[in-house]
C-alpha cells in the first residue's frame, strides 16, 4: 500500500530525520511538507524544508504555515535543542527554490478536497495548521484517510511530559489547536512520548547511519551533533529519543504499535497547560467533557527494535540508490 502523506513539520533535527524517512521509504508518497513554527521560527522552518527538498531532490511541494499559536502567547523556538538554524547550526546553503503561494492550511484543504479519502495528514509539530484547516473547512473531517500526530504524553510507562512535567512540546506550543484536532470528528492516531520515549537512537546507531547510508546518512550525523550534546548534557544519555520518525514508522507499519481507544482532551491553561488526557474507561459521569467527543487512538506500546530496523533499512536502501 502507498500512503499519500502531507507532512506538517517544524524542522528541526528529528523532523529532518522523519522527512528523509518519508522520502526514503517506497511505501510512502510524500505529497507535501507544510511548515509551522515550533522548534524554529516559521521562516527558518520553511527555509529548512526547502533546503531538504532542493538538496535531496524531493518532488513534493512545500507550503508555509502558521507563525504563532491560535491563542496562547508563543513559547519561543527550541534553540537549545535544535540550534539557531534548526539543523544543529551546521553550514547550509540558502535554498534557491520557493514555497507554494498558498498558506499551509489552505494547501491542506485544497489537496484533501482534490483527493478525497486518499491523504494521510501527519503532523510532527504544533497542530496550528491542522486546526486552522478544520476551522476554515470542517468538511475535510470526512475527506482525510487518517490523521497521525507526533505529540502528547498520556502517562503510560511513566512518560508524562518533556517541556513541563506534564506536557509534550508540540501540544504545549499550541494546546488550543491540539484540542481542536483531537476532538474533531476525524480519525486521529497519536504517537506520543509514551512510545517515543521508549524508542532510542544510540550514538552508535547514528554512526551506523553515517557509515551505511551515503550522503543522507552523513547529513543526519552532521545535524545530530548539536542535538546529541543536548541529550548528553541535559539527560546524561548517549543518543536521542525517536520522536518524529516514529510517526512515519506508524504510517508505514502500524503493527509496530499497540493502540488504546478513547476520546482526548487537552488542558489549555494553568500549570498543566498542554496536558493530554484520554478517557479510555467506559465510566458514566454527571459532567463529562469527553462524552460527546470521537474516540481516538493513542499508542501505548511499541516494538522499538522494529522501528529502528525499519528506519535503518529504509535509509540504507535510499542512501545507496
Ligand atoms: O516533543 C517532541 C516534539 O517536539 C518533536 O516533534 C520535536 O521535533 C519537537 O517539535
Ligand atoms: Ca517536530
Amino acid at each position: 500500500m502507498n500512503a499519500k502523506i502531507i507532512l506538517d513539520t517544524d524542522p528541526g533535527i528529528d523532523d529532518a530525520m522523519a522527512i528523509l524517512f518519508a522520502e526514503a521509504n517506497p511505501n510512502v508518497e510524500l505529497v507535501a511538507l507544510t511548515t509551522v513554527f515550533g522548534n524554529t521560527e516559521i521562516d527558518i522552518s520553511t527555509r529548512n524544508a526547502l533546503y531538504l527538498k532542493q538538496r535531496f531532490g524531493f518532488k513534493c511541494d512545500v507550503a508555509k504555515g502558521a507563525s504563532k499559536p491560535l491563542k496562547r502567547p508563543p513559547v519561543g523556538a527550541s534553540i537549545a535543542v535544535h540550534g539557531e538554524n534548526g539543523f544543529g547550526n551546521v553550514d547550509m546553503k540558502e535554498p534557491t527554490i520557493s514555497a507554494d503561494p498558498r498558506a499551509a492550511h489552505q494547501y491542506i484543504i485544497d489537496t484533501v478536497k482534490a483527493s478525497p479519502n486518499e491523504i494521510t495528514l501527519v503532523a510532527v509539530g504544533p497542530l496550528t495548521n491542522l486546526a486552522l484547516a478544520l476551522i476554515e473547512a470542517p468538511e475535510i473531517r470526512g475527506l482525510v484517510k487518517e490523521v497521525v500526530i507526533m505529540g502528547g504524553a498520556f502517562g503510560t510507562h511513566e512518560h508524562t511530559g518533556n517541556v513541563t512535567p506534564f506536557a509534550e512540546a508540540n501540544v504545549h506550543d499550541d494546546p488550543h489547536a491540539a484540542d481542536v484536532v483531537f476532538t474533531a470528528d476525524w480519525p486521529v492516531t497519536v504517537i506520543g512520548l509514551d512510545v517515543t520515549h521508549e524508542t532510542f537512537f544510540s550514538t552508535d546507531y547514528i554512526d551506523t547511519l553515517r557509515d551505511t547510508c551515503g550522503e543522507v546518512g552523513e547529513f543526519m550525523w552532521d545535524i545530530s551533533r548539536f542535538y546529541l550534546d543536548f541529550y548528553k548534557s541535559r539527560m546524561g544519555v548517549n543518543g536521542c529519543f525517536v520522536h518524529d520518525p516514529s510517526a512515519i514508522a506508524y504510517v508505514i507499519n502500524p503493527s509496530l504499535f499497540t493502540l488504546r481507544e478513547g476520546p482526548i482532551r487537552v488542558v489549555c491553561d494553568g500549570p498543566a497547560e498542554g496536558l493530554t488526557l484520554q478517557k479510555y474507561k467506559q465510566t458514566q459521569h454527571k459532567t463529562d467533557e469527553w462524552a460527546d467527543k470521537k474516540p481516538q487512538q493513542v499508542a501505548v506500546a511499541v516494538n522499538d527494535q522494529g522501528v529502528l530496523d525499519l528506519y535503518l533499512d529504509s535509509m540504507t536502501q535510499y542512501g545507496n540508490r
